[in-house]
């Protein structure tokens, strides 16, 4: 019988006892809700971002708006929600609550200040009610209080810095998350001066700004306030690619702690998301759209993931893949040319279809439907192999003499 390994792992000194925790969300921002997570099994939670008392929190409804697909009706989640509507008087009380139910799991608390006299009050508040850690949201797309007006705090590099060294300092020996944005020139700049700041480690990343749709007829943006909308953050799935390349291109080039965040779906997403550098990962959209009991299939398939690969601790993935992340001009330069597995093809003409008008016309029907390549045409660009619903068609390449079979992913 399969048996669950233990998947316990230290981060920034925290014993955590599996990778996967609640991001700072609408999961966290009742105190019944985290408590039923932390019974399912997530390893920690962020609480939904606080304020100081005197911030007003005026949140506009309805507020979410989603994508999808045949097989799964959100892809993709906006939303323009704003931090919590409890403030850190509230959220002190619950973190001591919280760890005295939960003296295993990490109660971690998220915040967002104007300016300095604030974001020291919540560091310190939050220090003095022994939170585990402290996360800094410089990254809400609604936009950053004070020092960086109308942007997210995490594009100014100098706020960044500078207002990361002021909770630094407020939080002493607290551990620090500073939460950027994928929405930068430079992502590798914001992460040396969250390093110059002080910070423990990095949150990459948060939702992405976005618009999420409009309706054609009456012009209305989505989600939809009574006739107007705002512009959302995007997050769930659709996320993933760039919270993949976020993160690796940090940990590529600054040494800090990552933890991922940002359209993690599966265990084998959370897998992907710490090889390429983050020490856990968070989740948000996933449990708000499916309930806290996906953290059972986290659990099991990254177990499963390490007997299959003969791994002792889960930590030992992390950053595994990034040697292999290279820059066009060091990719190997080689012939490839699209296979069909004729056995396999149903005869739909996508593959045709494609390589006629985005490909380079390399694919001929012949009877019974069955499509062709000409290889003398094929340049190999893998278009076809994208659309084949039956994924009949692979590419092949020869490389020293060996040949190389490649499969959709
Ligand atoms: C409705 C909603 C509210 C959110 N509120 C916060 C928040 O208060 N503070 C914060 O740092 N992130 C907030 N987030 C962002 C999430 O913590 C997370 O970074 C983002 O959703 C990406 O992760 P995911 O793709 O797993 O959802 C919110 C996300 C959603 C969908
Ligand atoms: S790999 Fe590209 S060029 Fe070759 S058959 Fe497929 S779509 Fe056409
Ligand atoms: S897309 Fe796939 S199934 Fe359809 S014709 Fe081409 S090879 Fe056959």
């Amino acid at each position: 019988m399969f048996k669950l390994r233990d998947l316990s792992i230290n981060f920034l000194g925290l014993t955590l006892e599996n990778p996967f925790i609640l991001s700072a969300s609408p999961s966290t921002d009742e105190l019944e809700m985290v408590v039923r997570a932390l019974e399912a099994g997530w390893a920690g939670v962020i609480l939904k971002t606080t304020s100081v008392e005197e911030n007003p929190v005026l949140l506009k409804y309805p507020m979410m708006s989603s994508f999808g697909n045949y097989y799964r009706r959100v892809v993709g989640l906006g939303n323009i929600d704003l931090i919590s509507k409890y403030h850190i008087d509230e959220i002190e009380k619950r973190v001591r609550i919280l760890k005295e139910k939960f003296p295993e799991k990490m109660i971690a608390a998220s915040i967002m200040g104007s300016k300095k006299e604030d974001w020291q009050n919540l560091a310190f508040r939050l220090r003095k009610a022994n939170v585990d850690l402290i996360e800094c949201s410089f990254s809400c797309p609604q936009g950053s209080m004070g020092e960086a007006p109308g942007k997210m705090l995490a594009q100014s590099i100098s706020a960044t810095e500078k207002v990361t060294g002021w909770i630094k300092e407020a939080a002493e020996n607290t551990p620090v998350l500073i939460k950027i944005t994928p929405q930068v020139t430079d992502i590798v700049e914001v992460a040396k001066a969250v390093k110059k700041g002080g910070a423990d480690g990095i949150t990459a990343s948060n939702t992405i700004p976005s618009l999420l749709g409009i309706d054609i007829y009456t012009f209305e943006p989505y989600p939809s306030v009574f006739g107007v909308s705002s512009y959302s953050g995007l997050s769930g799935n659709a996320i993933k690619p760039i919270t993949l390349r976020t993160i690796a291109e940090i940990k590529r080039n600054v040494d800090i702690v990552i933890s991922g965040n940002g359209g993690a779906y599966s265990s084998r997403d959370a897998i992907e998301i710490m090889l390429v550098g983050a020490s856990n990962v968070q989740f948000c959209t996933l449990p708000m759209v499916y309930g806290f009991r996906v953290i059972e299939e986290l659990k099991s398939g990254f177990s499963h993931y390490l007997d299959e690969m003969n791994l002792k601790l889960p930590l030992e993935i992390v950053g595994k893949s990034l040697e292999k992340i290279k820059s066009n001009e060091e990719l190997p330069f080689v012939e490839v040319k699209a296979n069909i597995d004729k056995d396999k093809c149903i005869g739909c003409d996508l593959c045709f279809i494609s390589c006629n008008d985005g490909g380079h016309m390399a694919i001929e029907i012949k009877e019974n439907r069955i499509p062709e390549v000409n290889v003398e045409k094929c340049v190999g660009c893998a278009l076809c192999m994208q659309v084949c619903p039956v994924d009949a068609i692979s590419m092949k390449e020869k490389m020293d003499e060996k040949e190389v079979i490649f499969i959709r992913r």
